[in-house]
């Protein structure tokens, strides 16, 4: 079945190559996948494998599986051949994930957690595929202060990150993030693709500050990732200040 995501994938790669912030975010995750000696990668939610893109380009020496729902953007990703080390596949994180236990010794989990209707049910089946003591990193956007003021009534009974998630349903996977993926795109490609980037984010940012919705913060991450089976090792503001990043270890 087609997604969202398929008509969003070419924008979104572009918007995304253009973007400092983000080629600074992979290449601090490319550092953190090399220093933790990481051999059998899993990507989730692996978008059009810009992450695999920096890896291999930085000496990656492993193999990586990269997992997404939305086939336009898996076309993207294996466009950039990056050879037999790097396998793309079609997978939904709602499911089961079709891996052995035990298969791979680090995974990622790169802006996609916020996505999920069930992300504690998705984190559980990563601790699955994993090693003891394997390595798993998660940057996820942090809420913006207006966000939070207008969540805040409301934490702790988990509507925050429903919200989140029905905000970026109705208007990123939406009709009006069609409308800026085209218009992105139109953008790009008569001027500067860091134009287009600005007119994107100037679009998602607009309709995300009209919803009121909130990301979910920090705290709900964080105890995500314990109840999942994942200890936290450390976590740091991203370049740009919109994401943080969790380094945590498989128990
Ligand atoms: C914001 S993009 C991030 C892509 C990539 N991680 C990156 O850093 O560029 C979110 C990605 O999550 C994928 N996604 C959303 N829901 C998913 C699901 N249920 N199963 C698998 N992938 C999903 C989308 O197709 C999209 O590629």
């Amino acid at each position: 079945m087609p997604d969202a995501w398929d008509d969003i994938a070419p924008a979104y790669d572009r918007a995304t190559r253009a973007s400092r912030a983000h080629r600074a975010k992979y290449a601090r995750l490319s550092a953190l996948v090399r220093e933790a000696r990481v051999e059998r990668l899993l990507d989730l939610g692996c978008g059009t494998g810009l992450l695999e893109e920096h890896l291999f380009d930085d000496g990656y020496a492993g193999s990586v599986t990269g997992v997404d729902s939305s086939a336009g953007m898996l076309v993207l990703a294996r466009a950039a051949n990056l050879g037999h080390d790097a396998r793309f596949e079609r997978v939904d994180l709602a499911r089961t994930l079709p891996f052995e236990a035990a298969a791979f010794d680090g995974a990622v989990v790169v802006n996609v957690l916020f996505l999920l209707d069930d992300p504690l049910a998705a984190l559980r089946e990563v601790h699955r595929v994993l090693t003891p003591g394997a390595t798993l990193l998660v940057v996820a956007a942090r809420p913006q202060a207006r966000e939070q003021g207008a969540s805040g009534a409301r934490r702790g009974d988990g509507a925050p990150a429903a919200g989140w998630r029905r905000f970026w349903r109705e208007h990123f996977a939406g009709a009006t993030a069609l409308e800026a993926a085209r218009e992105a795109a139109r953008v790009a490609a008569a001027l500067p693709a860091l134009r287009a980037t600005a007119r994107f984010r100037a679009r998602t940012d607009a309709a995300l500050a009209a919803s009121g919705r909130a990301l979910p913060g920090p705290a709900e991450v964080v105890g995500l990732l314990d109840n999942a089976g994942f200890t936290l090792a450390s976590a740091e503001d991203l370049p740009g200040g919109e994401s943080r990043l969790y380094r945590c270890e498989r128990r």
